[in-house]
């Protein structure tokens, strides 16, 4: 197996919080280990055009607090092809560079794989998506600071909802996954959350609604998983509410990316520290393939093919909460 003298890292799929401070563990790990490393921007793209930046333990000051990533994110249509990867093969061993961090989701991890596949080139993942959507670790990597900053606007949106005594109808990021939902439907005290792993039905809504009415609650906050299972977008669920039940005045407020953005949580911090360390440690050690996770707060390595294919599945204790806090 080839000595690694010089490692890319890279950040690919959707932002998220804590990217930056992985890299920076990534970049302070290579120089604590005494070997080279180089960025590699705008994911997948950039590694196909060659566009890389020699980075060092000063090069990455200032940037754990920093929400965004500094090398830019893309999703690479370009990586899936054949003659794709074979350009980015070429563009690294120009720069030589032996070993990959990827740090990104699924898609990125399943590039990752292929990449390594077709080039036995060493490659581990760091899980970084605020959806949480992958199996191996109890945290993807901005997860925690998306849940802060939902369950932030919510506690806002609370209030004007109270003002006027509505129902607001709150759709949340999560892509096909409801963990964002749940967690903040808990945390900012909702009176119901639709997930895509448990579809409770339109009746129950309006049956859930009529309760809250009957019990003398005079607002409601309904929390939407984009990828919820009802078959209606958020706007036509306040339209099949207000014919329904023609007592509740309904609005919506889909959050949009502003769940992705901002200074990661302290959790999210130490979280990406962690994990770039054992990422650059586990490829000094000869491994590859694997990504790494945090299970029972243990820092943790999966096979990538595992963590692509396995599902990280939702809290079903926090659905039983809910639903007696909602009472
Ligand atoms: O995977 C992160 C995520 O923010 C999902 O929650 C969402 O479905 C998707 O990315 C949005 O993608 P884009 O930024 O490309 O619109």
């Amino acid at each position: 197996m080839k000595e690694i003298k010089k490692i890319g890292v890279m950040t690919s799929g959707g932002d998220s919080p804590g990217m930056n401070a992985a890299i920076r563990s990534v970049v302070r790990t290579c120089a604590f280990y005494k070997i080279e490393c180089a960025g590699i921007y705008r994911g997948y793209e950039g590694m196909i055009e060659g566009d890389f930046i020699e980075l060092n333990a000063r090069s990455v000051k200032g940037i754990i607090n920093k929400g965004g990533t500094f090398l830019k994110s893309a999703r690479s249509k370009a990586f899936r092809t054949k003659e794709g990867r074979q350009e980015a093969y070429k563009q690294l061993k120009k720069a030589n560079i032996d070993a990959l961090v990827v740090i990104g989701g699924d898609g990125s991890f399943t590039g990752g794989l292929v990449f390594n596949q077709e080039f036995d080139f060493p490659v581990m993942g760091i899980p970084g998506t605020i959806d949480n959507d992958i199996a191996g670790t109890s945290h993807t990597l901005g997860y925690d600071t998306t849940l802060n900053t939902v369950v932030d606007v919510i506690d806002k949106i609370r209030d004007t909802a109270s003002s006027h005594n509505r129902l607001f109808f709150v759709e949340v990021m999560g892509r096909d996954v409801g963990h964002i939902a749940l967690n903040v439907g808990v945390g900012a005290g909702a009176e119901e959350i639709l997930i895509p792993e448990e579809d409770l039905g339109l009746e129950r809504l309006l049956e859930s609604l009529r309760r809250s009415k009957e019990s003398g609650k005079s607002s409601s906050i309904v929390i939407v998983a984009e990828g919820d299972k009802t078959g209606k977008n958020v706007f036509e669920l306040k339209d099949y509410v207000e014919e329904n039940l023609p007592e509740y005045e309904v609005r919506v407020s889909v959050l949009g990316h502003m769940q992705r953005g901002g200074s990661p949580s302290c959790f999210d911090r130490v979280l990406a520290s962690r994990m770039g360390v054992k990422a650059v440690e586990s490829l000094l050690d000869g491994k590859s393939n694997l990504m790494v996770g945090l299970i029972n707060d243990k820092i943790t390595v999966t096979p990538l093919e595992k963590a692509i294919k396995g599902q990280s599945k939702i809290n079903k204790e926090l659905i039983r909460v809910s639903d007696i806090m909602s009472i």
